[in-house]
């Protein structure tokens, strides 16, 4: 390429020549100050990191803020933008967990990206929760529990119908970040934040499109979530032309504490799990579960999962923080040993017994079948090719016929009981179906160590309002796990004895 002042006749007088020269170098000059800002800024990727694995748990990126991330700045906006479309008072009203000084609730991660900070939902959002032992007491964070309170479904739809609002607009959102921010520059008013919008607007308006089947289906409630539907989703599954019976898969957030010893089974082979048994790799259930944290195989920072993973390999459930009546469990641990060992495990420790982590037949266990029926063998075959052309490609989903039998650690804070959450207490899921609540709310974090689940019968507690959660909707049956064999003929003493045993997990 010719420099510009090969150009330059060397005549005139010495200043003009100087300003001359000064005049034609001054847009390379300019241009290429806007490139190195550009590059810096906007070719910037890096997220807010965290040296502690608890604080990267709750708050560390996996990746997803590059392909999904919400501008931060809209985030914030947001819930003051369209608050008609939210239960209450900002994200904490969908049962989102914040904690004190923080500005971002757990489970929502921090990157720079395209020259803007970006948030999105991490592992914690699904899998971390709180308990409280009173309404006025405060609540315990506790990591790797089901996030029971958080209503997913809620969180959509508060994006969707904002985005479809006539409010999701640059004159309405950039005043509003202005208020809450102290001032935008003039790029960000003029070119970030307009283009920003009107992107975020486009995508969520094309993802509530896609995810139109989820509003088809009865409301999930908080701690719930319709994983294998959305699955179906990633790989442009034609969702309307699906058979209805595999349209409904809204199942609770498991627990996911102690995955080392849920590695291995007694005969050596690797326990089946999810709800359906349907991978026997804990390292494919992370990577997999990544996909709701919206990575994808390029974006996905498998270094950010393996911290995780590695954490959760021998992450432990806390223990029953109140009374336990050590006869009355010591009688529990007779029952337990002769009915529920089998399936379930020694103990909330050793995960040792034959029919551990295999997969119990539907028509044996008999719950509910809708979230069996959602996952398909078409969809197995095709989480067969997620990182094909990476080592990790996925090679454990299959198609299973029932559901697993699952280690109970840390049963106490895994309530509501069953895949699909149908049963509120562990008194509960052991009288039959017919005598278990028809109805119950969902979503309090207030305990009841006496039924052993979190309070269910109230509506409300103060401005927070729970979930009736009805049984008799389809995909929430709370029939099965019932007779001889899972001990809902036993004398309510031997019940009560079993539940004190059950604490001890
Ligand atoms: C959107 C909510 C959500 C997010 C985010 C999420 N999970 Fe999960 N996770 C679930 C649900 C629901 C299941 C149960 C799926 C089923 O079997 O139907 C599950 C299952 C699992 C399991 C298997 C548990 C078992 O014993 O069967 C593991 C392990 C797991 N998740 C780890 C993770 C990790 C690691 C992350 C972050 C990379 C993550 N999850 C993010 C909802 C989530
Ligand atoms: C034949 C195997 C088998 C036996 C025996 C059995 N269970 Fe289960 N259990 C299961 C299966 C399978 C599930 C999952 C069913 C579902 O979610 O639809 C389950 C679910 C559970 C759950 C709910 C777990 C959760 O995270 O929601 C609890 C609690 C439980 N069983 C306790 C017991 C107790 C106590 C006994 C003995 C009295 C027992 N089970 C006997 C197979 C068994």
């Amino acid at each position: 390429m010719q420099a510009p002042d090969d150009d330059i006749q060397a005549s005139g007088p010495r200043w003009f020549r100087q300003l001359r020269r000064a005049v034609l170098w001054a847009p390379w000059v300019v241009a290429t100050l806007a490139v190195v800002y550009g590059v810096g800024r906007f070719g910037a990727d890096e997220p807010v990191a965290y040296r502690g694995i608890a604080e990267h748990f709750k708050y560390g990126s996996t990746g997803g803020e590059r392909e999904s991330g919400f501008p931060y700045w809209i985030w914030q906006a947001l819930p003051k933008i369209c608050p008609e479309h939210l239960p209450g008072d900002g994200y904490a009203s969908l049962g989102m967990i914040y904690e004190p000084g923080k500005d971002l609730p757990v489970g929502v991660s921090k990157r720079f990206h395209l020259g803007i900070d970006r948030v999105f939902l991490n592992c914690a959002v699904c899998h971390a929760s709180t308990v409280r032992d009173a309404p006025g007491a405060a609540p315990r964070l506790v990591l790797g529990m089901p996030a029971h309170r958080f209503d997913i479904r809620a969180f959509e739809s508060f994006f969707f119908n904002c985005a479809s609002s006539a409010k999701f607009r640059t004159e309405f959102i950039v005043p509003q970040i202005e208020a809450l921010n102290g001032g935008l520059s003039w790029l960000d008013r003029n070119l970030v934040y307009p283009v920003a919008i009107g992107l975020m607007r486009e995508r969520l308006l094309m993802l509530k499109e896609r995810f139109a089947f989820v509003f088809d289906q009865p409301q999930w409630g908080p701690g719930r979530v319709d994983t294998f539907n959305s699955a179906k989703v990633l790989f442009n599954f034609p969702m309307h032309q699906l058979p209805p019976k595999e349209l409904l898969g809204a199942s609770d957030f498991p627990s996911i504490w102690l995955q080392g010893p849920r590695m291995l089974r007694d005969d050596g082979k690797r326990m089946e799990l999810h709800w359906d048994g349907n991978n026997t790799h804990t390292e494919e259930r992370n990577k997999s579960a990544a996909f709701g944290t919206g990575t994808t195989p390029p974006t996905i920072e498998l270094g950010a999962i393996a911290r995780v993973e590695d954490w959760l390999l021998n992450l432990q459930p806390p223990a029953w923080p109140y009374a336990i009546d050590a006869e009355l469990a010591q009688r529990g641990f007779a029952l337990y040993e002769r009915y529920c060992a089998q399936c379930h495990g020694r103990d909330g420790r050793d995960f040792s017994g034959p029919r551990v982590g295999h997969v119990t037949p539907i028509g044996e266990v008999a719950t509910d079948r809708a979230r069996l029926d959602s996952y398909t063998y078409e969809l197995a075959v095709n989480q067969a090719t997620l990182y094909a052309g990476y080592p990790h490609r996925f090679r454990h989903f299959r198609k299973t016929f029932g559901y697993a039998n699952m280690p109970l650690d840390g049963i106490w804070l895994r309530a509501p009981y069953l895949h699909n959450g149908s049963v509120p207490t562990l008194r509960d899921l052991l009288e039959p179906a017919a005598r278990r609540p028809r109805s119950f709310y969902r979503g309090n974090d207030v305990y009841d160590p006496r039924r052993v689940g979190f309070v269910a019968d109230r509506a409300a507690d103060g401005d927070r309002r729970f979930f009736l959660f009805d049984t008799s909707l389809p995909g929430n049956g709370n029939e099965g796990h019932e007779g001889a064999a899972y001990g809902t003929e036993l004398p309510g003493a031997d019940k009560d004895a079993l539940v004190e045993y059950l604490k001890t997990f």
